[in-house]
């Protein structure tokens, strides 16, 4: 069940769009936000706020690679594994943040603080290997630097 403030604001978001479908990656984000991630039951709201079927919101749901269907870590780290960043070697970057974490890719840390997830082209490939966490981008990443923006997550968290 979700707040009556994040209702109102998901109803505004859809009103504001063009067509209900136009505005389903914003709502099933704001949902994901308020669970953690897109539970069964925010499958079942969205579709109710956008008029769609729960099997139309589910489609939705998988195509976008940053909705995640299961439980993940408070800080969700995704490393591109499109052509330039494996160039630079986003292959190794990701096993070695798993090892570092002690995770496999999709799992979550044992303090539930991180998931680890590859991912398509993040608009970065000149800053090759990149890797998101939450809105942030970051370029020209190595294993040292990664332990230094984990750390600092940890601290902010
Ligand atoms: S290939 Fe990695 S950001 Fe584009």
């Amino acid at each position: 069940m979700i707040p009556t403030e994040l209702k109102r604001e998901l109803q505004n978001r859809i009103a504001a769009a063009v067509t209900p479908r136009e505005a389903a990656v914003d709502v099933m984000k704001e949902l994901q936000a308020h669970y953690g991630w897109l539970t069964d039951e925010a499958v079942g709201e969205a579709a109710g706020f956008l008029g769609l079927s729960t099997v139309q919101v589910e489609e939705l749901a998988t195509f976008y690679e940053m909705i995640y269907r299961r439980p993940v870590g408070r800080h969700v780290i995704h490393v591109c594994d499109s052509i330039s960043c494996w160039a630079m070697g986003g292959e190794s970057l990701l096993e070695k943040i798993g090892g570092t974490l002690g995770i496999e890719t999709g799992g979550i840390t044992a303090d539930g603080l991180f998931t680890l997830l590859p991912c398509c082209c993040l608009g970065n490939c000149g800053q090759a290997p990149t890797l998101m966490i939450g809105e942030t981008i970051y370029g020209k990443v190595t294993v040292e630097r990664v332990a230094e923006i984990l750390e600092q997550k940890r601290r902010d968290s």
